[in-house]
């Protein structure tokens, strides 16, 4: 369907530069032309992470974090994974297929953050030699604005440090590379990219394991140390990239740093704000009670009548977002201030969601619901 103003976390809507950059010819892999646009990509990624070395993947967010942690961990380590919700919980699966040992830190209560001093005394035990967390969990719309304060312990201790920030990278401030050890994101979310592309940023530290001994036991596609060799060698990756997608990511990378990597973040912020603000007023109230925690990229509120109902009349007035995940599907809509969505649908919100809600409230009724 055409026209739809695109507020789901991910894919977001696109620049029209980054749409024509799609369009280009195809390029050899292995031709210069192409060297210069991957090291571009990852010279620019890597601005926007503020350091680091910068992998890049053809594949979505679940290749990123799934690379990240079978490279970055294995049989023998010992993980404590801090998890608010979904994308938490499958962290935790993903170390487990690892055969890494996982302890999981949950909140007391969905929505709620896990207090760092729990996960700070979780670190005393001594035992862990990975700490991984997911930024923004997407499913709750919570930021776990604790990962810095938390990574710096586990990494005062010996641990690697892995984050899931597919949600939260250019659109909310992620721990740099040195403070965690890698940092897993996609191209469809806050890079406001085409889908198809993942990164994995990791630490001098992270690019030093990496380099001296390949892991054992991982899936080649998975193996981030053969992209660190292909990238750092020859300037290339090891298999067949999304070449055109690597085009339109430049462009979409560009446009970031054009506008200031501190003032896109800030451009999510002001968004996130009016979004929370609009949904207070129209009695959708954020699944996140701690505004200190509410994130930036994706709000996730709670609908008094079935989220459906809701969606689809945001859909009659032309906007799309997603209703929740799992067992919140029926109670909650998500809705992202990534990408080049209008900046005025932001400020119709107030309008919109108060319409939306009368309207789905209406129609409950009529059907005795
Ligand atoms: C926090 C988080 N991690 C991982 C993923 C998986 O990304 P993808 O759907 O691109 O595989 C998502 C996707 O929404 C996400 O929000």
């Amino acid at each position: 369907m055409g026209g739809e103003v695109l507020l789901t976390p991910g894919p977001v809507m696109l620049h029209p530069e980054v749409l024509a950059a799609l369009s280009r010819q195809v390029v050899s892999h292995r031709s210069e032309e192409f060297r210069r646009e991957l090291d571009k990509l990852r010279e620019g990624i890597e601005r926007i992470a503020g350091g680091g070395t910068a992998l890049v993947l053809t594949g979505s967010g679940t290749l990123a974090v799934e690379s990240m942690a079978w490279s970055l961990a294995g049989p023998g380590d010992v993980a404590l994974v801090v998890s608010h919700g979904e994308f938490g919980e499958r962290l935790i699966d993903t170390l487990r297929r690892r055969g890494v040992v996982v302890e999981a830190l949950r909140p007391r209560a969905p929505g709620e953050a896990v207090p760092l001093e729990e996960a700070l005394a979780r670190l005393e035990r001594g035992i862990y030699s990975v700490v991984a967390m997911v930024y923004t969990e997407t499913s709750m719309g919570l930021s776990y604005r604790e990962a810095e304060r938390l990574a710096e312990e586990a990494k005062a201790r010996g641990a690697r440090v892995l984050v899931d920030a597919v949600s939260a990278f250019a659109g909310e401030r992620v721990p740099r590379p040195g403070a965690v050890d890698a940092v897993a994101t996609a191209s469809q979310k806050a890079l406001a990219g085409p889908p198809g592309l993942g990164f994995v940023v990791v630490s001098e530290e992270a690019a030093r394991l990496l380099r001296g001994r390949p892991p054992s036991g991982v899936p080649n596609y998975l193996d981030l140390s053969k992209v660190l060799r292909f990238h750092e060698e020859r300037r290339e990756t090891p298999y067949t990239p999304a070449v055109n997608l690597v085009y339109a990511m430049n462009r979409a990378v560009e446009l970031i740093l054009e506008h200031g990597v501190e003032a896109w973040i800030e451009r999510h912020r002001v968004r996130a704000e009016k979004v929370y603000q609009a949904a207070t007023e129209a009695g959708l109230e954020p699944l996140v009670a701690a505004p200190s925690h509410r994130a930036w990229t994706v709000a996730a509120l709670r609908t008094p009548v079935d989220s459906a109902a809701v969606a689809g009349a945001l859909l009659r007035r032309g906007i799309r977002v997603a209703r929740g995940m799992g067992e919140l599907r029926g109670s909650v809509i998500r809705v992202s201030t990534m990408g080049w969505s209008p900046d005025r649908v932001f400020d119709e919100l107030p309008v919109l969601l108060r319409e939306a809600l009368e309207e789905a409230r209406a129609a409950s009724a009529a059907a005795g619901g």
